[in-house]
Formats: structure tokens, C-alpha cells, sequence
């Protein structure tokens, strides 16, 4: 039997299972958005909190065992390794992401836990084999998702042998650089950034129509007391579900040095936002609507994931967008109501509990971050205004209720 981890040991370890759940839920901030299948983007919305939970309570566990310095926060294996996630993350093929992260990363993850979990001090180190157990376990579940998600992109394809290639030889380069316990390695001090080009759109499959002139859409003047209103406010509604689990990706990916307590916040909003996706579409489809029926738009997108400034991002879709959506769903909720709606009535509950919270991780952070740096936050606070003004009807839509609320 293999010598059993001393704290030391334990520690180093730790560091090197946060550094690398970390990286995890980069990665799927960074590719969300221009990954065409939805079942992806859900899956990533949810993974990435659940990996941000991964890595949380392994950062407490870490102080527990007396690992308070800064090093042992976070602990690149190797120089190789963090080169081998680059390689990784900069390829762009949907299949082959998926492939890299759930048919060789994320299974050397799951391995390292085992093995690690067969060689705990026990009953002494009883709260790591707790949080190891915890974490392999939905990190199973996270693979045995993938494996279905690429069965299905496989199906009728022919890149089967192309498929294995790329699997056997990442799994190569993984050993070659020591793995995730960096073996034989010195920890490394490779950066990389996870840097986007101008984003115009996120990426949508063929059903969707995202209307080219985003002038002539009107969806959200319909009502929600008919059907008819429903299909068209649900539908609506459904892309924006996906475009915050796209855009919190985003801000996870383009600022990792941004506050740990606002990544998870981050995290769990793109998780919240995925769930909504599915009740949103299941809702949709009941009533007897598809995903296409209407066009639609991706308004504020491009005002928002390009900005350099995550607060700036927070106080137009949070505060603003995120704001008015509230009162929206709470009209919602009294038409279900009136209309003896009463499925759709539990939903949108559901949903506008989670709103409000979404609302306030931008007024807590945007307050947090800027209250010694009055310039910063008055830029932050004047973005939407900046965005409302230009002549675009949703635009103009929002500017009228924002101004009719100020005091
Ligand atoms: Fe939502
Ligand atoms: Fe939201």
C-alpha cells in the first residue's frame, strides 16, 4: 500500500486541484459564447459553478492545514502543463474542446482524486476525503454528460479516427508534462490570457433568426395575458437566458484577477441563467412555441462583452437590463395570475427570485470595487446612459423607464 499524504504533501496537492478547477471554468467562460450547441452552453453555465465550488472548498480546506500563504493558493504544476491548457484552449473546434476537456483533462482530474482519496491519513485528514469525494463525484457526472453530448456531435460524422488521434495525443502531452500532480515538475509560472478578438454576436444555431436590424424589434411590447404574447416574450426571453450564461463566462474568462467571492457570484449567475434556459425553452415548447418561431436580437451584446472594464459590463446588463427584466416578470406574474396561468406563474417566480439577486452582484460590486475610486465609478455608472442614448428602439425602450424611475 502506497505511504499515506503527509500535510505538507496534502498542501501541495491542494494548491495544484485549485489551480487546475480554476482553469476548468475559464475555459468554459471562454468558449461558451461561440460554442453552437445549446446543450453546451447549458452544461457549461452549470459546470462552471459547479467547478467554481470545486475550487472553493479547496481553497478553505487549504488554510486549515496551515497552507495561509499565498503560494499554496494556487499551484501550476508545471510550466508544460499550463502550455498543454493553452494549446487546448485556443482550438476551435467544438468537438475537439469537448474531447480535450472531458476525454483527457477532466477524467486525469478525476484520476488524481482517486488516487489521491487511496492514500489519505485517516481518520485525521477525514475533511479532504470528504471534499474529494464530493468534488469526484459531480466531476463524474460532468464526463458522463460530455460523453453523451459528444456521441450525439459524433453521430453520422466521420471524424471517429481524427477524434481518437487528438484524444491519444493530448493524453500524451498530459503525461509528458506530469500531469496534474506535476510529476518529476517543478511548479510552473506560465500565464497565458484567455483574450477574445471584438465580439459582434455569440454564435447561435441555425434555428435561430437574430434580426440584422435590430431597429424593427419589438418583442417586448407584446403582452404576457394571451398565448400568442407568451410565445413571443418567451421566446425573447430564452436568448437572453443564453446570453448571460455567455457574457458571465466572459467576465470569468477576461478578468481571473477580479475579487474570488465575485467569481463565484459570476459562477453562480451563469448557473442560474442555464437553468433558466431549460425552464424558459420547456415552458415555450408546452405552449406550443420552437426555438426560431421569431427573430430575435442581441441587443447590448457587443456593448457590453467588449468592454475592458467588468464593472462597466455589470452596470449596463446587471443593473440596468437585468433591473428592468424585473419588472417585467412581475407583470408576468400578475397576468399568469389573471389568466389562471398557473404553470407559468410558478416559473416566472422562480426566475424573478433569482433576477433580483442578479441585480444585486452588480450594485454590491460595483459599489465594493469603486468606493475608493470615485472616477472609476462615475464612468462605470454613466456607461449605460452612454449606450441608451443611441437611437435604437430597445435603446430608447430602456432609457424612457430607467429616467421614469430616477427620483
Ligand atoms: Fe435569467
Ligand atoms: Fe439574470
Amino acid at each position: 500500500m502506497a505511504k499515506t499524504l503527509t500535510v505538507q504533501e496534502n498542501l501541495e496537492l491542494l494548491g495544484r486541484y485549485r489551480y487546475t478547477e480554476i482553469q476548468f471554468m475559464e475555459l468554459m467562460g471562454s468558449w461558451a459564447h461561440t460554442m453552437l450547441d445549446p446543450e453546451i452552453k447549458i452544461g457549461f453555465g452549470r459546470q462552471m459553478f459547479q467547478d467554481s465550488v470545486h475550487a472553493d472548498l479547496i481553497g478553505k480546506r487549504i488554510p486549515e492545514l496551515k497552507g495561509r500563504s499565498k503560494r499554496y493558493h494556487s499551484i501550476q504544476p508545471s510550466g508544460e502543463f499550463a502550455r498543454l491548457l493553452e494549446k487546448i484552449w485556443k482550438t476551435d473546434d467544438e468537438l475537439l474542446r469537448m474531447v480535450a476537456l472531458y476525454g483527457v483533462l477532466k477524467p486525469a482530474l478525476v484520476a488524481v482524486y482517486l488516487r489521491h482519496r487511496g492514500r489519505l491519513e485517516l481518520p485525521a485528514d477525514e475533511p479532504t476525503a470528504y471534499i474529494l469525494r464530493h468534488i469526484a463525484d459531480e466531476e463524474q457526472d460532468h464526463i458522463a454528460w460530455a460523453e453523451r453530448v459528444i456521441e450525439r456531435l459524433l453521430t453520422g460524422s466521420s471524424r471517429q479516427d481524427e477524434i481518437s488521434t487528438w484524444q491519444d495525443g493530448l493524453k500524451r502531452e498530459l503525461q509528458a508534462a506530469g500531469g496534474i500532480w506535476g510529476e518529476g515538475k517543478k511548479p510552473g509560472e506560465y500565464t497565458f490570457k484567455k483574450t477574445h478578438l471584438y465580439s459582434k454576436l455569440p454564435t447561435r444555431d441555425s434555428r435561430w433568426r437574430i434580426s440584422e436590424n435590430p431597429g424593427e424589434f419589438s418583442e417586448k411590447n407584446w403582452s404576457f395575458d394571451t398565448t400568442e404574447g407568451k410565445l413571443h416574450l418567451l421566446h425573447d426571453l430564452l436568448n437572453s437566458e443564453f446570453i448571460t450564461v455567455e457574457r458571465m463566462g466572459r467576465i470569468l474568462s477576461d478578468f481571473p484577477e477580479i475579487p474570488w467571492q465575485m467569481k463565484m457570484d459570476m459562477a453562480r449567475q451563469a448557473w442560474d441563467e442555464a437553468r433558466h434556459a431549460e425552464i424558459v425553452q420547456r415552458r415555450l415548447e408546452e405552449l406550443g412555441g420552437s426555438v426560431g418561431m421569431f427573430p430575435t436580437s442581441c441587443f447590448g451584446w457587443e456593448q457590453d462583452v467588449n468592454r475592458p472594464d467588468p464593472l462597466e459590463r455589470l452596470a449596463l446588463s446587471n443593473m440596468t437590463f437585468e433591473s428592468e427584466s424585473c419588472k417585467h416578470l412581475r407583470d408576468w406574474i400578475a397576468k399568469a395570475k389573471s389568466t389562471g396561468d398557473s404553470r407559468s406563474q410558478q416559473l416566472v417566480e422562480f426566475l424573478l427570485a433569482d433576477e433580483v439577486n442578479h441585480v444585486l452582484y452588480g450594485i454590491h460590486w460595483i459599489d465594493e470595487l469603486t468606493k475608493n475610486d470615485p472616477e472609476r465609478r462615475k464612468r462605470v455608472l454613466a456607461y449605460p446612459e452612454q449606450v441608451l442614448a443611441s437611437q435604437h428602439p430597445v435603446g430608447v425602450y430602456f432609457k424612457e423607464t430607467v429616467n421614469a424611475n430616477k427620483p
